[in-house]
């Protein structure tokens, strides 16, 4: 057991290999040759997804932003240098592969149009989609580029580099306001919540 949760990526390949153990006992519904199995997938891909996107968001509002002033300046490279880096790395990847397992759901659902377009009987979920893809857009178009510059990957100008702070938290923020109505509408869809 040591051997597996000391590495993360056995830990996780032991969790897809329980999940598998379950569905080979208890799955009646389990089909991959089926589509509405295969749609179930990618809602479960999504959201498994969307959880590390939205996690990892607020693990940087509420515990990453709130803690850097408490935090030494001879140990504050620990946070830029080593765990920032690693946790946008997950951050951005995770917004983007939300975004595809979502779009494909709606797409093989067959509803991604009178989604977009808020149909009344799509509009929880085409209101969801909406606040997901505008923060989206800001994970990967403005927060990204800014904390490059923050963080120092890119190198700027000290001026530069506290205005690009300043961005990305801010911008970071709103990703955190806008997830609130995001997730609310998400869940709606399925289960009669507006
Ligand atoms: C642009 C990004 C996104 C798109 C295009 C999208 C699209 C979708 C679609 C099409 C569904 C299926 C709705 C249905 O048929 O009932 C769905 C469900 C869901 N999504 Fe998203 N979504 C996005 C972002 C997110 C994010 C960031 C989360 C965060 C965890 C999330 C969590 C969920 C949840 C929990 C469900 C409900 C699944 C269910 O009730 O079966 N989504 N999304």
């Amino acid at each position: 057991m040591a051997s597996i949760l000391t590495s993360l990526g056995r830990t996780v390949a032991a969790g897809f290999v329980l999940l598998l153990v379950l569905l080979v006992l208890f799955g009646s519904n389990v089909d991959p040759t089926n589509s509405g199995w295969l749609r179930f997938a990618f809602r479960w891909l999504h959201v498994m997804f969307g959880v590390m996107w939205i996690g990892l968001l607020w693990y940087f509002n509420f515990v990453q932003i709130p803690s850097m002033p408490k935090i030494p300046d001879e140990q504050k490279p620990a946070i830029g240098k080593v765990i920032a880096p690693t946790a946008l790395f997950w951050f951005r990847f995770s917004a983007m592969f939300t975004v595809a397992a979502g779009l494909i759901t709606a797409v093989i659902n067959g509803y991604a149009h009178q989604a977009f377009t808020l149909q009344p009987e799509f509009r929880a979920i085409g209101i969801g989609m909406w606040l997901a893809l505008i923060m989206a857009f800001n994970v990967w178009f403005i927060i990204w580029p800014n904390q490059k510059k923050a963080l120092g990957i890119v190198a700027v100008e000290a001026d530069a580099k506290a205005k690009a702070a300043r961005l990305a938290m801010l911008t970071s923020r709103v990703n955190t306001l806008l997830s609130v109505p995001m997730l609310y509408m998400m869940v709606a869809q399925q289960n009669g919540g507006l």
